[in-house]
């Protein structure tokens, strides 16, 4: 089928409790190319792999920094991934954000994400009041990414055909949410 890959379950695991949600700065800059510049990673994103030094610095300032909530996702404090929400001003003024993440894929299938969703949902709610709804858009193809919201507890809505067009193709996506009256925080 086209764009599956073949998929075992991940062997070593990782201890939970070394990884650790953190803004993000420029002394990340190296441990940064561990996921923007993996293709594996970019498959199902908007951008292509990062080459350069000063695309890792204009993520850094530019990019996270519009972020509504910004975190690394590190593991013994390093930077192996990140996670975001940005509001969705277009349809629902600030009641609205989507929540965005990547990690390396050396630490895929170790449950990480799934946390770091986890905390991310979380932090919406308690943090930014005013929010009602956080939402996820996932291409059909990435079941991992699925498996994640489902784990952390969304719902899915359902599939949006030909919404997204990424990398010269229009994508069926996901969608998942999870609203403030689903939790009991
Ligand atoms: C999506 C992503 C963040 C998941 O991170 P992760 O830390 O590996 O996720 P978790 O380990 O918490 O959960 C992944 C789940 O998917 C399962 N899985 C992974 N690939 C799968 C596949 N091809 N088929 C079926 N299940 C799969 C894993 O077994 C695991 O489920 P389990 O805990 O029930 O065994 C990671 O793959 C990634 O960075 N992908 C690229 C960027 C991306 O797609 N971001 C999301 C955009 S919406």
């Amino acid at each position: 089928m086209e764009g599956t890959t073949s998929y075992s379950k991940s062997e070593g695991g990782v201890d939970l409790t070394q990884i650790s949600l953190r803004p993000i700065s420029l002394t990340d800059l190296d441990d940064l190319k561990l996921w923007t510049g993996d293709e594996k990673v970019a498959r199902y994103c908007t951008w292509e792999p990062y080459t350069s030094k000063e695309e890792g610095i204009n993520f850094i300032q530019n990019i996270a920094s519009k972020s509504l909530w910004f975190r690394a996702i590190c593991l013994h404090n390093r930077a192996i991934g990140c996670i975001d929400f940005r509001s969705d001003n277009y349809r629902c003024k600030e009641k609205s954000a989507e929540l965005g993440y990547a990690l390396s894929s050396m630490y895929w299938n170790k449950g990480i994400a799934t946390m770091a969703v986890k905390q991310a949902v979380e932090a919406a709610f308690k943090e930014f009041q005013h929010l009602e709804r956080l939402e996820a858009q996932v291409d059909v193809e990435n079941v991992a990414s699925q498996k994640v919201l489902e784990k952390a507890g969304f719902q899915r809505e359902g599939v949006l055909r030909k919404y997204s067009f990424i990398k010269g193709k229009s994508r069926d996506m996901v969608m998942f949410s999870v609203v403030s009256n689903d939790l009991q925080l």
